[in-house]
């Protein structure tokens, strides 16, 4: 496939996989994926898995990502995890603002734009995720909440930072529910987004950045949604929990 942007799949573990469980994932997606050149193929272990999928998957073409930080970088901030602490596994990536972030521990706009500053700070690409709930796009908000959602989260952010950020779209409906969006949906979306880029910086930078659809993504639709011309990659969350589907993922998506 022959993209203007290189894709970058990203697989989601969620609160899933001991280290051990981690360990025997991460080798199996070594082996399964050592020939793609491709893709930018990352995995988000949780944090206690980061070391031990940081060692198993060294001299890979598999980056890793975390799936939170503090906005703080050190100090009295009892159960956070600051930037520094990822940067000892070799994190690239870290996912921020994911819906069941928003949702459960009520991440507002500007927390998640003072995280990826901080990330940023620190030299880790955040995956800054964006998505409507069922709710708003029935009542017709979807492009209100997706513009306020990028605004507000990326606010801050320089033209340097901004492409090397990579942003999520993932519709709160379509995640871990089976109902992924239809091609049609998603690229519209990612067209709406990339648009909004365009008036926060330029359109040149909105050009390079990275829109990721992220929402029961499998190997059966992987190639439709990648093939999109503003979808530049997956967040996957259940189909990465397993080596053969995610690999699957990436190899349907070039
Ligand atoms: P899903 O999750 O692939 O299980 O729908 C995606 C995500 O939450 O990032």
């Amino acid at each position: 496939m022959n993209k203007p942007r290189k894709l970058i799949i990203a697989g989601n573990w969620k609160m899933n996989k001991t280290v051990a469980e981690a360990l025997a994932l991460a080798s199996s997606l070594k082996l399964d994926l050592a020939n793609v050149k491709e893709v930018d193929i990352v995995v988000c272990p949780p944090f206690t898995a980061l070391e031990s999928v940081s060692k198993a998957t060294l001299d890979s073409n598999i980056k890793l990502g975390a799936q939170n930080l503090s906005e703080h970088h050190f100090g009295a901030f009892t159960g956070e995890i600051c930037a520094g602490m990822l940067k000892e596994f070799s994190v690239r990536y870290v996912i921020l603002g994911h819906s069941e972030r928003r949702q459960y521990q009520k991440e507002s706009d500007a927390l998640i734009a003072k995280k990826a500053a901080t990330a940023h700070a620190a030299s880790l690409k955040p995956i800054v995720c964006v998505g409507e709930t069922l709710a708003e796009r029935e009542a017709n908000q979807m492009e209100q909440v997706l513009e306020t959602q990028v605004r507000g989260s990326l606010a801050g952010l320089t033209k340097e930072q901004m492409v090397e950020t990579v942003v999520a779209y993932e519709p709160v409906w379509a995640i871990g529910t089976g109902k992924t969006a239809s091609t049609e949906q998603a690229q519209a979306a990612h067209a709406f987004i990339r648009g909004v880029l365009g008036q926060l910086f330029d359109e040149a930078t909105a050009r390079k950045v990275r829109i990721q659809y992220g929402g029961s993504v499998k190997p059966a639709n992987a190639n439709e949604l990648m093939s999109q011309p503003d979808v530049d990659g997956a967040l996957v969350g259940g189909a990465a929990l397993e080596s053969r589907s995610f690999a699957d993922i990436v190899k349907n998506s070039v």
